[in-house]
Order: structure tokens, then sequence, then C-alpha cells
């Protein structure tokens, strides 16, 4: 599978409508009956999009938009199609998006995974109570992503309770992204 990854071509209307299908596709719970209003914010002005494409079809997704500034983004959203998933895909999206970024003159990207459906430890416990101590000690338990953005080097730094409704929290993953601090 021959994958290109560009910034999105917003004018062209066959990509947009495959990456609605995508995100309907990857969230249904979120995005299946409004994917393609989903797509329009992604693409507005200022913020960014890439796509990933196999044989001229959309099989990857991810967007950012600035949040302070342009000094930090927040990554959202990110979706590979299943029948393309461990192959590299969601890894080569995440390295287009920080250049971008970067680019924009961004120092951190940063994002919200949640866990709505029991998929970590984090899940169904009170995170006010042991906060670190549980965070420190997470793991996975029916394939949440946030191992997968550990993997390229986002660490989490925080969570937000109950985000989600009791026990299903959001959590927060930032990666520094410049090439260095300046003095
Ligand atoms: C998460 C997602 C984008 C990963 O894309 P992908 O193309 O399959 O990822 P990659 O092939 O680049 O994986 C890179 C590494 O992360 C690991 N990984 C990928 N998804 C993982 C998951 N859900 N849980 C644990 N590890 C995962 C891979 O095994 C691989 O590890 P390796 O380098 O040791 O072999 C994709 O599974 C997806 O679109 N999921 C549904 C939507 C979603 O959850 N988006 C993120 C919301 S915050």
């Amino acid at each position: 599978m021959e994958i290109t990854v560009l910034l999105f071509e917003r004018d062209n209307r066959r990509l947009r409508e495959e990456a609605a299908d995508l995100l309907a596709e990857c969230f249904p719970h979120a995005y299946g009956d409004c994917a393609m209003e989903e797509v329009d914010i992604i693409l507005a002005d200022g913020r960014i999009a890439v796509m990933a494409l196999s044989g001229g079809n959309v099989v990857g997704l991810v967007g950012a938009m600035p949040r302070y500034g342009v000094t930090a983004w927040e990554l959202h959203p990110l979706a590979v199609r299943a029948s393309a998933r461990m192959r590299g895909i969601g890894t080569k999206l995440l390295q287009a998006l920080e250049a971008e970024c970067s680019k924009r003159g961004g120092i951190t990207l940063f994002l919200g995974s949640d866990d709505e459906f029991s998929q970590t430890t984090l899940s169904d416990t009170d995170l006010y109570v042991d906060t670190y101590a549980k965070i420190q000690g997470i793991r996975n338990l029916q394939g949440h992503p946030y191992e997968f953005y550990q993997k390229a080097g986002y660490a989490i730094v925080g969570v937000i309770p109950d985000a989600n409704g009791l026990g299903k929290p959001d959590i927060w993953m930032a990666k520094r992204i410049a090439s260095r601090l300046s003095s």
C-alpha cells in the first residue's frame, strides 16, 4: 500500500466527502450524522489539515487549530481507516502535522483523548483522588490510543475527570515540537 501524506486539498469536493466518510467510520457516536459539517470546521481558515492518500483515496486525516496564539496547537481529529491501521499511517500523519505546526510558530502540540468506553485504568474511578499516581500507573485495557501517542513522543500531562460523564475522563497529552527551547 503506497501512502502519500500532504496538506488537505480544501477545494476538492470528492476528498471532502471521503474525509467525512472516514470520520463517520472512526467516530460514529460523535459524527455519524454530522460528519460533513465537521469536515467544514476542520478545513476552516487558520487551521491545519493533513491527509493520507492511498490510490488517490483518503485513508487518513489529522487536523489542528491554534489555541494559545500560535505557540500551542490542539490536535483534532486524527483518524485512519480501520482497513489501513497498524501500517505507520497515523505516525506519518502526526509527523507531517508537527512539521506544519512548527513552521507556523508552534512549540507545543496537545490533544485530548477521551476514555468513554472503559479502555484504560483511568476510567470508572474518582480521578480527584490520587490523581497523579493514577496517571503514572495507567494501563491500557482495550486498545486506547494513548499508547500510540506515547510511541510518537507525547506525554500524558493531565486529565479532565468525568469529561464525558461520571468515570469517563478525557486524557490530555502533549509534545514539544520546537527543536529546542530558546535561551
Ligand atoms: C489511533 C490511530 C490513529 C493509529 O493509527 P495507525 O495508523 O494504526 O498507527 P501506526 O500504525 O502509526 O502505529 C504506531 C504504533 O502505535 C501502536 N498503536 C496504534 N494504535 C494503537 C492503539 N489503539 N493502542 C495501542 N497501540 C497502538 C502501533 O502498534 C505501533 O506500534 P509499534 O511502532 O510498536 O509497531 C488509529 O488506530 C485510528 O484511527 N483509530 C480510531 C480513531 C482514534 O482513536 N483516533 C484518535 C483519537 S484521540
